[in-house]
């Protein structure tokens, strides 16, 4: 992968904080946009701009044409079929999806949820308020030391009461990559469903839900180069069958009376209102930039810059990982915390030399908590990210010691 070209296509990678070059490491909470992406928002909303399926003007057409293209281009991207794509804002919008149009309809009182530890809030509170409000039970897979799944606690959770499993695929702070296809062999054999958050590893690992199997997977847009306010939720097409309504209203009817209204059918049905066109347009467009490049490339160069920030991580004292050490089973994000020195300082500091990374709790409170921390500092990078951009987050590190000293 020609690094450089890339950058290239990054308009805001140009621009300068305070004085010096942005170093952007925040790609887990979200990703800078290509100009290709940029351009087709920008082009759709300048030549093809009109509301979807209900006109039968040009501009209608062409704009429902270029929707339905999109979500053919989204679905593919996770070997789905454009049927099971159901286009939402983000991956948490896609999960309260399943947990209400699925879950209230197929879970009851006693029945099992199993979730992880590791889990971001969006993949968590869902299942909280689902559990509660039918008399379900939910139940949390415990992790390692390290931030690794403990699969023999999942086996123990697992039982003929389970009804779901919802997993993280990659987890955003520790950055462990979950054996997915596993998690759903074994939930297939008590005969639950497995709903997969893939909202950081469909862009740098890639998943095909047809292998791994699994009944629904959401994921977000904006964390793979797309625009803010697009995603996707897979639903495999017998759980559609099985679901009622989430948001109701306009777009998502066959007939309404004035006491009772007929469903659409197909994924029309869960797209209440006028769908965000452009955000689709703009996605399918950013699914195209990663298939260019390749997701094997992506990865590999994403996994050779975490074990360079890992090995260069270490050399700095008082510095602590979190997460595996292992880059096979690890994403791209580097997260730590460093002695007697408050995450939030240190992203301050960092940002003083323009190096953006976050800092705090990274919506995953509970694995927190389970690796005795109550915040922490997280870079992660993505397809720009270069050796030098680790070189100057240590060079940064360097500044907040000395700081502190
Ligand atoms: C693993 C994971 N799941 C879900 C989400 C929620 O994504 P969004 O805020 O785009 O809905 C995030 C966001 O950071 C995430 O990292």
């Amino acid at each position: 992968m020609n690094i450089k070209k890339i950058k290239e296509d990054f308009p805001i990678l140009k621009r300068k904080i305070h004085g010096k070059r942005l170093v952007y490491l925040d790609n887990a909470a979200t990703s800078q946009k290509p100009r290709q992406v940029l351009e087709a928002v920008r082009e759709f909303q300048e030549k093809h701009m009109a509301n979807v399926h209900r006109g039968l003007h040009t501009l209608s057409e062409e704009a429902g044409e270029m929707y339905e293209q999109a979500r053919r281009t989204i679905a593919g991207f996770v070997g789905a079929e454009a049927e099971e794509m159901i286009l939402v804002r983000n991956a948490t919008e896609g999960i309260n999806l399943v947990a209400f149009a699925w879950g209230l309809r197929n879970l009851k009182k006693g029945d099992e949820i199993v979730t992880t530890v590791m889990e971001h809030h969006a993949n968590l509170i869902p299942w909280q308020q689902l559990t509660k409000a039918i008399g379900a039970k939910l139940k949390v897979v415990e992790v390692t030391d390290e931030g690794v799944l403990d699969m023999k606690d999942f086996e123990r959770k697992l039982s003929k009461k389970t009804k779901l499993v919802a997993v993280v695929h990659i987890s955003n702070t520790t950055g462990t990559i979950n054996p997915v296809k596993e998690i759903v062999e074994m939930a297939k054999r008590v005969g639950a469903k497995v709903l997969i958050d893939g909202a950081q590893s469909v862009q740098h690992l890639g998943l095909d839900v047809k292998k791994i199997g699994g009944d629904f997977l959401a994921f977000s847009g904006h964390k793979m180069l797309g625009p803010m306010g697009a995603g996707g939720v897979y639903v495999k097409k017998a759980r559609q069958e099985e679901m009622g309504v989430f948001m109701t209203g306009g777009g998502m009817i066959k007939e309404v009376s004035k006491e009772r209204a007929k469903w659409a059918d197909g994924v029309e049905k869960w797209e209440a209102g006028t769908p965000n066109v452009s955000g689709a347009v703009g996605l399918a467009e950013a699914v195209k930039y990663h298939e260019r490049l390749g997701l094997k490339q992506i990865r590999r160069h994403e996994k050779e810059l975490t074990e360079y920030a890992l090995k260069r991580l270490e050399e700095v004292k008082g510095v602590r990982l979190i997460g595996p050490r292992e880059v096979k089973i690890r994403g791209g994000v580097v997260t730590f915390v460093m002695e007697k020195i408050h995450a939030h300082d240190v992203a301050q500091i960092l940002d003083s030399e323009a190096v953006a990374v976050r800092s705090g709790h990274h919506c995953t409170m509970p694995l927190h908590r389970r690796l005795g921390l109550v915040s922490s500092t997280r870079a992660s990078f993505y397809i720009y990210n270069t050796k030098e951009d680790v070189d100057r987050l240590i060079e940064g590190l360097k500044k907040v010691k000395k700081v502190f000293k």
